[in-house]
């Protein structure tokens, strides 16, 4: 997947020297690259603020990210936190940085069993209370952003790892019903939004939790109910990861029951300590990524990596012992990964016939 030199020569002098990640996708015919980021004061691990320039210098780069997502500011914590307050602040931080620097804004995530505001977990549900609760959050908060977002997630890891329907307090009170009411309300409150199902684990053709999704998604479709895409969050291993066959035909699994995919969450996380040929395999995993995504282009619209800078990364947090996930260590510089992706980038734009070279 590296690009050779008669390749680079063919693209022309010094073609990829400067080319950046979100103006390659775009050359290859994705619709963005993107990276998630956080409020200042939510981000993970603030090593010295000083860095924040520097971070948002990267961030901000309309070459570098085309697309960015809430990681934090959209979810019912923080936009709910008591039954009827709604409160957009945080979310507001992010969606305004993408109307300032000019990114398509996907949003970020309507029902989730997790981060959720304590009072939907100890409220006493009656079925009836609980479908209000539930129009009433995404019509607030779906309806405050309406006209922003060009996703939604609606419905944010719905399944077990066996591919069951996860038995959250939604769930628990009413069953698969709060899937179809989620994504009926979300269409009826913004229907220009382009309305997702997002999960982590359902990378791979083979596993239960990849049929589930497609399940899923197909019992809304034959509800007669709008959904537009499948987001796989693509929360990685360096070093063990799919193919970019499998890849591509897990995509192809949910282009029978939906329009479009993307990767919405990726990184590639390493055990510590870190290695050379741990990063080699995580470039070669972030490259199967891009490779998949361009080369299903008609489907996969974008990839959006889940923040950018390593110590804003949440995987330290909850899987000790692993970390460097992503595109920038702490002293800002590159993985190698970065390279490789641009390099992959400028051969599968060479293999369309197009010319890798950016201005
Ligand atoms: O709410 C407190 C806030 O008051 C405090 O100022 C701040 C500073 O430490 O911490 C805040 O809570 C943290 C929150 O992120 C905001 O930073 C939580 O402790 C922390 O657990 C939480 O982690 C987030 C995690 O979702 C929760 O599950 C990560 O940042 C966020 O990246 C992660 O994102 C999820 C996706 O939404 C869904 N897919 C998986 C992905 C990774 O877990």
């Amino acid at each position: 997947m590296r690009l050779s030199t008669s390749l680079l020569a063919a693209a022309g002098a010094v073609p990829l020297a400067t080319a950046q990640l979100h103006e390659l996708a775009v050359k290859a015919g994705l619709q963005y690259f993107g990276a998630a980021t956080d409020t200042p004061g939510f981000r993970e691990r603030e090593p010295y603020p000083e860095s924040y320039s520097q971070y948002d210098a990267i961030l901000e780069d309309p070459k570098e990210f085309g697309q960015t997502t809430p990681t934090n500011g959209q979810k019912w914590l923080f936009v709910e936190p008591e039954p009827g307050v709604f409160n957009f602040t945080e979310g507001d931080y992010v969606a305004n940085l993408a109307n300032r620097t000019n990114k398509i804004l996907r949003c970020h995530a309507l029902v989730w069993h997790s981060q959720l505001a304590p009072w939907v977990e100890t409220t006493e549900w009656t079925k009836e209370g609980l479908r209000e609760a539930i129009v009433r959050h995404i019509t607030e908060v779906a309806g405050y952003y309406r006209g922003r977002c060009a996703h939604w997630d609606v419905l944010n890891e719905a399944l077990d790892e066996d591919g069951t329907y996860r038995k959250s307090v939604f769930y628990n009170v009413l069953g698969e019903e709060y899937i179809r009411l989620a994504f009926e309300t979300a269409a009826k409150v913004d229907p220009e939004a382009k309305l997702y199902y997002n999960d982590y684990g359902i990378e791979r053709p083979a596993s239960v939790k990849t049929a589930g999704a497609v399940r899923l998604v197909k019992m809304l479709k034959d509800a007669g109910i709008k959904v537009d895409g499948v987001g796989m969050q693509a929360h990685l291993h360096a070093d063990n990861h799919p193919s970019e066959a499998d890849l591509i035909n897990t995509i192809g699994m949910y282009k029978e029951v939906v329009k479009e995919v993307a990767f919405t969450e990726l990184d590639v996380r390493i055990k510590v300590p870190v290695d050379e040929q741990k990063l080699q395999w995580q470039s070669e995993c972030y490259q199967k990524v891009v490779g998949a995504c361009v080369k299903t282009k008609d489907v996969c619209v974008g990839i959006t990596i889940w923040d950018f800078y390593d110590p804003f990364s949440w995987v330290p947090h909850v899987f000790p012992g692993n970390g460097a996930s992503l595109l920038w260590f702490e002293d800002f510089s590159k993985h190698p990964a970065y390279d490789g992706m641009v390099n992959y980038f400028g051969e599968l734009i060479e293999a369309q016939g197009g010319n890798a070279t950016c201005s």
